[in-house]
């Protein structure tokens, strides 16, 4: 088929052709921005799911929706390199932006910039021309307390202007224990208050324990739309309505190997659709047509994603994530790994904690660990990178 017509798209954060399964999180979301666009209480959300799932599309989405009801947004991405303080003190100056544009009477906005500033000089965050470590009299230099403050301020700016603003942060398990206790009391607050700041998130699935074990409420605070691998219905909608776009078709069972391939995980239905479209020579595509395009995939993903991901560990946490693999069932037990590398779990435990902040893998309960790339256990297995 024509590479020029390819309408797969395997990437990360790449809009697919079809956004197939996601519409009652969408929709859930949608609520809760017009809920809080009639002044009505809406919870804020916590998308939590594996490498690969989708969150990032659905969060740009949400983002997109809140756009259209005519919310002012910052939407940013965690990092492990920079603190919650620094990324949210652009973003947030942008927002403060976006307000300052629909003038009102009232210097509400400059104390909130002069807030801002105080916020970022207490923290240590380059903004502007302003001097770092410059102390003030406006924050406490607890980020529990100066982060509500801040949002309280930014939500009565956006309530006098009968705005909503929306805060969405991806990836946001890389946010450090103390600094996600003070968004989640920072949203607590908001919440009490009723002003109109609503919050999204998405993240690796060790993001309901981590926000659950720094402040026991967060459990009310948010609703927890899981974003999961599609269902069979799904998966089938996400490999056939783009190609039927461009007049393709794909037989039953190219469709059925296709699915049991990827396991309906998005982005492996990206990777084998683009690939069965490049090996088909007409429609409709067959199942010897994927079987051709399963090869290419697997190579494709274990010199690409797979092994990209793999290098990024040192040889020690290689080591655990091999025994990990070779144990043949997930999740695996701690202990488990400990006995296969033949060290003490002391000795495992700080390694297997190193991993989980890197992303790559998560517990999925007391004392189990799993992957949290999808199908990373069979590429170790497959062992074709070392
Ligand atoms: N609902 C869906 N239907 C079909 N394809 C999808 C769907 N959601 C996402 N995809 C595709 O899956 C891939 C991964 O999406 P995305 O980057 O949003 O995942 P993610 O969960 O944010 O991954 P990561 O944890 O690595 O950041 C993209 O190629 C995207 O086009
Ligand atoms: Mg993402």
């Amino acid at each position: 088929m024509d590479p020029v017509d390819n309408p797969y798209t395997p990437g990360a954060g790449t809009p697919p052709p079809e956004l197939a399964g996601r519409k009652s999180i969408l929709s859930a979301a949608e609520n809760a921005i017009k809920r809080t666009i009639g002044g009505k209480a809406a919870k804020s959300q916590l998308m939590l799911g594996l490498r690969g799932v989708g969150k990032t599309v659905v969060l740009n989405r949400i983002n997109q929706i809140a756009e259209n009801e005519g919310c002012q947004t910052a939407i940013f991405e965690a990092d492990p390199d920079h603190s919650l303080p620094e990324l949210l003190t652009l973003q947030l100056h942008r927002l403060l932006l976006k307000l300052d544009r629909r003038k009102k009477v009232g210097n509400d906005i400059q104390k909130t910039f002069s807030y801002l500033r105080g916020f970022a000089s207490t923290f240590r965050v380059k903004y502007g021309e302003f001097e770092v470590g410059l102390t003030n009299e406006l924050t406490t230099g607890d980020l529990t307390i100066d982060l509500a403050d801040l949002f309280v301020l930014i939500g009565k700016a956006s309530k006098r202007r009968n705005m909503v603003s929306v805060i969405l942060i991806d990836e946001l398990q890389y946010v450090e224990r103390e600094d996600l206790g003070a968004l989640i009391m920072a949203l607590h607050k908001i919440l009490q208050l009723q002003l109109p700041l609503i919050f999204f998130g998405a993240g690796l699935p060790q993001l309901a324990k981590l926000a659950g074990d720094t402040k026991s409420y967060a459990e009310r605070l948010f609703d927890y739309p899981e974003i999961d691998k599609l269902d069979d219905k799904s998966a089938t909608q996400a490999i056939i309505y783009p190609a039927k776009r461009e007049k393709v078709e794909f037989e039953p069972d190219a469709v059925d190997l296709i699915i049991s391939e990827t396991e309906g995980y998005p982005f492996f239905l990206q990777v084998w659709g683009s690939h069965v479209w490049e090996i088909a020579q007409a429609s409709p595509i067959t199942a010897r047509d994927v079987d051709f395009a399963t090869k290419k995939a697997i190579q494709a993903l274990d010199n690409g994603f797979f092994k990209v991901r793999y290098e990024r560990l040192t040889e020690r946490q290689k080591e655990y994530i091999r025994a990990m693999a070779a144990i043949g069932h997930l999740p695996v037990g701690s202990s488990e790994v400990a006995t296969r590398m033949n060290i003490p779990m002391t000795k495992a435990a700080p390694i297997r904690e190193e991993i989980i902040r890197k992303g790559m893998i998560y517990s999925p309960g007391r004392g189990l660990i799993s992957f949290s790339v999808p199908k990373f256990d069979e590429f170790l297995r497959r062992g074709s990178q070392f």
